[in-house]
């Protein structure tokens, strides 16, 4: 009987002295087919090698029939265990003797890791059997754990972002359900809560391409609607200059205040959890003071950033600044329409869309929509 974590394996059994030429005939012979299983151990047995072989009978057998080898060698049978130092390269290979093939084809292609947390949406095991789903996620979500170092805890993504704080449901599928974790990019560190912040490591290259503009010494920039803080401080990381960050979500600013103290910055970030809209009242101090002062205005709310921007228009230096803006637009011509869209809002403000210096799909958002960015100089004519 075989012993947990041992299965019965089919091992081609060779002379120790024959083994290394054994093993680069079959590179040159059999490159494009697998015989070695790579994922269990090779067994030694007195003066002979046991090299574990692949499930897959046919290629084996095609192997085992072609006379090419001089060499002597037998196929026996015994226990295989599997290498823990073996890496995966990816979680359909991990699972290639766990569930069955059309279950794998229904494994989502991409996830998203943060740190030590993996997050994956199964929209495509929706279909299935409910008692073998769940048993079918756990799989999948070991063995993003196998393929992923230093992943420890997957969630299963139940919701699409929502909300005011723009969040989503997370259910926990594998280890220690505790969401908070430290992602790092472009040589920053953000610690952050995946259930309870908004963060997506696919805008890692548009925080790049943000980092790296042309920013003039002491340049005074607004974050209006900041998170934990990735884009302030991805760009007071390199640049010296004043970045008011602001958020509703009281856990995205007590992230945001920690991050700024975790990164060495050039810049200075000074931190607000306030509701934007309220800086154009009277009474807020702040508002007052950023009134007409400021260069540059980041506005990542995609769904919502057009409805602020009588905000902006407040805070924007009167003579002119630049805007990056994120907006969802239908498909087709988004750009077009996300161009449309502000030139409208800022004329009804007396303002005009003077220049676009970029603009681009940052990223597809639904089968209608993309996410695009429109980097603009405005000003005011009333
Ligand atoms: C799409 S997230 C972007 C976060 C961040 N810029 C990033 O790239 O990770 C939008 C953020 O805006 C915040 N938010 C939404 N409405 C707001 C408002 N009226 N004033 C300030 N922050 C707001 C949400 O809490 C959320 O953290």
């Amino acid at each position: 009987m075989n012993r947990p974590g041992k299965e019965d394996t089919q091992f081609l059994k060779i002379q120790k002295d024959h083994a290394e030429e054994f093993l680069k005939l079959i590179k040159i012979k059999f490159s494009d087919v697998n015989i070695i299983d790579k994922r269990k151990k090779v067994l030694h047995s007195g003066s002979y090698v046991l090299f574990p072989l692949i499930k897959n009978r046919e290629n084996v057998n095609k192997f085992i029939e072609s006379d090419i080898f001089d060499l002597k060698f037998e196929i026996i049978n015994t226990n295989g265990e599997l290498d823990p130092n073996y890496k995966f390269r990816s979680i359909e290979e991990a699972l290639a003797d766990e569930l069955p093939e059309d279950i794998i084809e229904l494994i989502p292609k991409s996830y998203d890791v943060i740190g030590k947390i993996a997050i994956i949406e199964f929209d495509q095991f929706i279909a299935l059997n409910i008692d073998k789903t769940s048993l079918y996620k756990k799989k999948v979500a070991e063995a993003i754990v196998k393929v992923n170092k230093g992943v420890e805890t997957v969630y299963e993504k139940k919701s699409e972002v929502k909300g005011k704080y723009r969040l989503k449901d997370l259910q926990s599928i594998f280890g220690e359900d505790n969401p908070e974790t430290i992602y790092k990019e472009n040589n920053c560190m953000f610690k952050l809560d995946v259930k309870n912040t908004y963060f997506t490591p696919r805008l890692v290259f548009e925080r790049k391409r943000l980092s790296l503009l042309n920013f003039a010494k002491n340049e005074l920039i607004v974050d209006m609607f900041a998170g934990v803080g990735p884009i302030s401080i991805q760009i007071a990381k390199s640049n010296e200059v004043n970045v008011y960050s602001f958020d509703i979500n009281p856990m995205a600013y007590k992230y945001l205040i920690e991050n700024v103290k975790l990164n060495k910055l050039k810049g200075e970030i000074s931190a607000h959890n306030i509701d934007v809209a309220t800086l154009i009242n009277l009474s807020n101090e702040l508002g007052t003071h950023l009134n007409d002062c400021v260069d540059r205005i980041i506005m990542n709310l995609p769904e919502q950033s057009i409805k602020y921007i009588d905000i902006a228009c407040f805070l924007m230096k009167k003579i002119g600044g630049i805007l990056h803006i994120y907006q969802f637009c239908e498909k087709p011509n988004p750009i077009e329409k996300g161009i449309e869209n502000l030139r409208n809002k800022l004329n009804g403000k007396g303002w005009r869309l003077e220049e676009i210096i970029n603009s681009k799909i940052v990223k597809a958002f639904s089968p209608k929509s993309d996410l695009i960015v429109i980097d603009a100089k405005i000003r005011y004519i009333p």
